[in-house]
């Protein structure tokens, strides 16, 4: 029997519960998130964020830059944030346009205010051992999902195809440090369903149809990353779900799946940090 594993349900608790855990404070965070140019994907995160983080009692400040803006305002202004006490978490949108270089603008964050753990520090935490100060969101959302309905990951083949910074590294080494056997697949990856078929665990960070039936062995438990309009304007995922489903133990849908979870783990990272700042 294939179980649906439920983002939306659990995004709802774990809200609920980061909404009490705030009432007993008498300030609150307050979250900044620096949207550059008009990605119309990235404005509709950035929005959804907003109004999560308000509904929690989390001042939320969204500041929009144009896509021509210079890298050394946008440095000023992380520089300013930093410095700032009322200023508890700081989120760089990305992707960023080419004229900017992401690295240094991330790097720029203060690692005690990265709400996504992508600054060298956190990271380079992450990698170590070392706990950061926040894990960043999607991979964190993916691990608490996992947990939730108690899937076992130690000892397990967990093989995740796609190799970025913001969810295929850091959830490789999550995932290692849980004790699974980790394998990173991506765009250059020869025998890719040689290499999928044994996964226990199945993560799709892609962002375009790729996981089909021929790519997965029975009670696989598959987890899909990905989402995008289909050329029907169908959203949906990196996994053929309608195929694939009824092989699985555990599949994410899309959408209702990782996207919440993410967005969960944004806030609870948030109330992390302030916490740790109080
Ligand atoms: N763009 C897509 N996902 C993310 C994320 O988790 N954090 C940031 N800053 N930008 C993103």
């Amino acid at each position: 029997m294939t179980v649906i594993l439920d983002g939306k349900k659990l995004r709802d608790k774990i809200l609920e519960e980061l909404k009490t855990r705030l009432e007993k404070y008498d300030s609150s965070p307050t979250l900044v998130v620096i949207l550059v140019g008009d990605n119309p994907a990235s404005r509709i995160y950035v929005n959804n964020k907003k109004k999560t983080a308000e509904n929690l009692g989390i001042n939320s400040i969204v500041i929009n830059y144009p896509s021509d803006v210079e890298e050394q305002v946008l440095l000023d202004k992380i520089h300013e944030l930093n410095s700032d006490k009322n200023v508890t978490a700081i989120l760089v949108q990305l992707p960023l346009p080419e004229h900017i270089d992401k690295f240094k603008i991330i790097n720029a964050i203060s690692p005690e205010k990265d709400v996504d753990g992508f600054t060298p520090e956190n990271s380079g935490r992450l990698f170590t051992g070392e706990k950061p100060y926040v894990y960043p969101c999607t991979p964190k959302g993916i691990i608490r999902l996992l947990d939730e309905y108690e899937i076992p990951i130690e000892g397990k083949h967990a093989v995740i195809v796609g190799r970025s910074n913001i969810v295929g590294k850091p959830l490789a080494q999550m995932l290692l440090n849980r004790n699974a056997t980790v394998t990173i697949c991506h765009s250059r990856t020869k025998n890719l369903a040689d290499i999928t078929k044994t996964a226990d665990i199945l993560v799709s960070a892609v962002g375009g149809k790729i996981i089909g039936i021929n790519m997965i062995q029975s009670n696989c438990v598959v987890v899909d990353v990905g989402i995008f309009k289909d050329e029907n304007g169908k959203t949906r995922g990196d996994v053929d779900f309608d195929t694939v489903a009824p092989l699985t133990s555990y599949i994410t849908p899309v959408p209702g799946g990782v996207g919440p979870m993410t967005i969960a783990m944004l806030m609870s990272n948030t109330v992390e940090l302030f916490e740790k700042n109080l």
